[in-house]
This record gives structure tokens, C-alpha cells and sequence, in this order.
């Protein structure tokens, strides 16, 4: 086993590959008391190219082995985005009845017909080694944008999502055995239509509050995403037998630019289902800054629905390591800026502010000489930004440096939490309600943070930070 080597300019929080290139988090399930973590990984370059599925693992999402990776490219085959489920009563007849084995299906891309197709390899070692399935691929169509399987258990089956890319489209197959598939529905096209579609999910996710859910439908969308480039759009509704019917229109995941690609863990312990996503936009993700690794996940979320202005939104709560509470401040007045007696490139902000008559109240984080990144919150507008247009390097590429903004829903005091790590800013609003994901790329002295408080003068009810 290769442990990540511990770089200043490595996120602490956040897995990045040991070397190389990584895009969409791929095959996550919690299994035999780990957490599995595929990825699509170019150990050899910093630039997407043929594609090999990494690996890791971890106890708690935060602190990540990297293993040998599990399903490397070939001349003839690359082995794109998909997915892992325990098949544990053996439906498919792979495992022995005592022991089910771990069965991945991902898209076999095929770089000179251009061929994208499903395929099967099965693990009896919990992941370790694989096998491909002698009739592979197990799903072709003949068509060269069919591709990102994402498999759930269903009833005494399986259900498969995957895309018709450039149609817009979610197909659900179903199988008793997760080797012979047979079309079940098509959804789409529907919601943000400008870019192709691609990496679904389907979700069951509790209403907070309630005994109910409802099944949430994931697709990422390469272009017309709120922050610019790619991002995800997701639909409520209900499924019936193997039909996704929406019962609202589509709604975005994350309002900053770098969610993208975020699936679910087959097999997570609940309440709700565990997503993780890849932090970039496929806008820049070959441009930015990187010397031996360029990629990296976002922090894992735990998922529920919650009702507000009669329906129901996604609520994303990341999981975070508790950390050391290194500043506290309860009950004062803020007016103007004040920087915190505070040093850190990453750290943990839990922050309520009353913004009492103030316009807009907020922080700085990753302060330096001349860079910042700020969250404000602009209570007139009702809106909630990250400003990344003076955090560190931005001029790689001309749509980096940018405003992203929020709507923000309810008035009064304003609750954030804020992940800051070596090169991201994730922003969790109202309790998980309102998020936005961005990286950034400050210089390593840039570690000061601040509040502020503009037009008037707010209240901190609370402001913690934790290491
Ligand atoms: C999404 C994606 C998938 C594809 C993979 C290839 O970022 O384009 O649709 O399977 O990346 O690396």
C-alpha cells in the first residue's frame, strides 16, 4: 500500500492522486467496514487521456489510501465511468452463495471506433484484484455517447442509469442478475439541456423532519451550469417500477464552479445517501495550476430533502473531521473589516451572523499581501457569492477568475459553514441548503482570514473555527 505523501501544496481533506491526472469519482461503495473510492486516472500525464480506474480506500472519507490501480486502460479499451454494487445473495452467480462478490460496471470506450459500451469485471477479494466477464460488454447499443452506469439494488434485481449523452437522456435498464440487461424507461430530455448529459444517479433521500422520501435523479451537465461549464442539475420524483416520473423541475446541486461527476456510495450506513464529487469544470480542468498530481475530490456529503417555499431542495452536509477549535467569538458587534488572530490554509469556519443593518456581511479566507477569496452575503440582493476573481492564480484560463452567486432563501440571521482547504473553498449556507464549491490556487504565505461587515453594523452571534 502507497500512503499519499504528506506536500504542502497536497489538500489535507481532500483525496488527490499520489501522481497524474483524476476526473469523476467512479465504483463508490462502502464495503467490509471500508470506504472505496475508484477514479478516473491518468497515472502518466496531468491532461485527461486514456483512462484507467485508481483506487483508494478509507475509514471515515477524510484520510484516503491509495491502492494500485484497479482497472488499467489497454491500447484497445479505456475504461471510463461507472460503477460498484455488493452483489451479496450472488444474483449473478460470479461469488460463491456464501460470499457475493463486488461487481463493476463502467463504460469500455473505445478509441478507435469510438464505440461506447458497458462492461463487466468482478472482484472476490473485496476489490483488490478484478475479472473481467468473458461476454463483455454485457450492454451495446452501437452508439458512441451510451455511457456512465450507475447500478442500485431493485427489488430482487438491479437497476441500471446511464446516458445518451448527446440526447439528453436518462435510460433505465433492469436486470435479475446484473448480466443480461433489458430496457426498462427513458427520462429527458428535461431541465438544462446546453450541454451533453452525463454520470446519473438515483437516490431515495429522507424529507428531514418526516418518516417520507422521495427519489432524487443526479445528472451532471457539461455546459449552461449557473457558476459557467459543467456542473449538476437534479430532479425530484418518484419512481415507478423502473419509470422516473419528476414530481418538481430541475434544480442545481452546487452554485460554485467545481461539483461535478458526484455519485452516491452503494451501501452507505444512513441516514441518507453519501455523495462525492470531482472538484473541477471541464471549462479548465486540463489548465489548472499542477506539478505531480491535477485533480482532486470534493469533501463526501451526506444527503436530505428539506421543504422550503413548497418544495422540497436538496440539503448537502459535508463530512468534516471535528478539528480543534482554535477561535471562538460569541455575540459581537461587527462593523467594517477585522482580521482574525487566526493562521490557517485550511481550517473549518462555522459562522452566524445577524446582519443587523448592515448590506453585506461575509469573509475572507486565504488573505494574503495582495489575494483573497471572500464569501459575502449581500442581504438586500439575497444572495451569497464566493468572489475568486483575486484568490491566488487565476489568469490559466479566462473564465477562472469570477463571481459565482446564490439565491438565498430566508431572511434574518445568515448560517454558513466553510471549508477551506490548500486549494478549494466549499460553502455550505442554511445549514446545507445553499452550496457553492470553487478552487483555488493562493500562494502558500496567503493563510489570513477575516469578517466583514459593509453599510452597517451586524452582530456575530457565533464564529468558531476549527482546525
Ligand atoms: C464525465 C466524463 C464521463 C466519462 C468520463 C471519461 O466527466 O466525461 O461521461 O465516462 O468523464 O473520463
Amino acid at each position: 500500500r502507497v500512503v499519499s505523501t504528506d506536500r504542502h501544496d497536497r489538500p489535507r481533506d481532500h483525496f488527490t492522486p499520489r501522481r497524474g491526472w483524476l476526473n469523476d469519482p467512479n465504483g463508490l461503495i462502502h464495503h467490509a467496514g471500508e470506504w472505496h473510492l475508484f477514479f478516473q486516472h491518468w497515472p502518466d500525464a496531468l491532461v485527461h487521456g486514456p483512462m484507467s480506474w485508481g483506487h483508494a480506500v478509507s475509514t471515515d472519507l477524510l484520510d484516503w489510501t491509495e491502492l494500485p490501480v484497479a482497472l488499467p486502460a489497454t491500447e484497445a479499451e479505456h475504461m471510463w465511468s461507472g460503477s460498484v454494487v455488493h452483489d451479496g445473495a450472488n444474483t449473478s452467480g460470479l461469488g460463491t452463495d456464501d460470499e457475493g462478490p463486488l461487481v463493476a460496471l463502467y463504460t469500455s470506450f473505445d478509441p478507435v471506433g469510438l464505440g461506447q459500451a458497458q462492461s463487466l469485471v468482478w472482484s472476490t477479494d473485496d476489490g483488490s484484484t478484478w475479472t473481467p466477464y468473458a461476454d463483455n460488454p454485457v450492454l451495446d447499443i452501437g452508439a458512441t455517447a451510451f455511457r456512465d452506469p450507475k447500478v442500485l439494488r431493485h427489488g430482487d434485481g438491479w437497476l441500471m442509469v446511464l446516458v445518451l449523452a448527446d440526447e439528453r437522456t436518462v435510460e433505465l435498464y433492469r436486470s435479475p442478475d446484473l448480466l443480461r440487461w433489458e430496457h426498462a424507461s427513458s427520462f429527458g430530455p428535461a431541465g438544462s439541456v446546453e450541454g451533453v448529459w452525463e454520470c446519473p444517479d438515483l437516490l431515495r433521500v429522507p424529507v428531514e423532519g418526516t418518516h417520507e422520501s422521495a427519489v432524487v435523479l443526479l445528472v451532471s451537465v457539461l455546459g449552461g451550469a449557473p457558476a459557467g461549464g459543467s456542473g449538476m442539475q437534479y430532479f425530484v420524483g418518484e419512481l415507478h417500477d423502473a419509470e422516473f416520473r419528476p414530481t418538481q423541475d430541475a434544480q442545481w446541486l452546487d452554485h460554485g464552479a467545481d461539483f461535478y461527476a458526484a455519485v452516491s456510495y452503494f451501501a452507505a450506513p444512513g441516514p441518507g445517501p453519501v455523495v462525492q464529487g470531482w472538484m473541477s469544470n471541464w471549462l479548465y480542468a486540463n489548465d489548472v495550476p499542477a506539478t505531480d498530481f491535477r485533480g482532486s475530490m470534493t469533501l463526501a456529503r451526506r444527503l436530505s430533502l428539506r421543504q422550503r417555499d413548497g418544495r422540497l431542495v436538496l440539503v448537502q452536509r459535508p463530512v468534516v473531521r471535528p478539528g480543534e477549535v482554535v477561535h471562538a467569538v460569541a455575540d459581537e458587534e461587527l462593523a467594517g473589516t477585522v482580521m482574525l488572530p487566526v493562521a490557517a490554509r485550511s481550517c473549518r469556519v462555522v459562522a452566524e451572523v445577524d446582519p443587523g443593518t448592515a448590506d453585506r456581511v461575509g469573509l475572507h479566507v486565504r488573505v494574503g499581501a495582495a489575494e483573497r477569496t471572500t464569501i459575502v452575503v449581500d442581504v438586500r440582493a439575497g444572495t451569497v457569492a464566493i468572489d475568486r476573481t483575486r484568490s491566488g492564480a487565476v489568469d490559466f484560463h479566462a473564465d477562472f477568475p469570477a463571481l459565482h452567486t446564490a439565491p438565498l432563501s430566508g431572511d434574518g440571521v445568515v448560517r454558513l459553514e466553510v471549508v477551506v482547504d490548500e486549494s478549494s473553498v466549499e460553502v455550505f449556507v442554511g445549514d446545507g441548503e445553499v452550496v457553492l464549491t470553487d478552487q483555488v490556487f493562493p500562494g502558500a504565505g496567503s493563510d489570513g482570514l477575516a469578517v466583514f461587515a459593509e453599510g452597517g453594523t451586524a452582530v456575530l452571534r457565533r464564529l468558531t473555527i476549527h482546525a
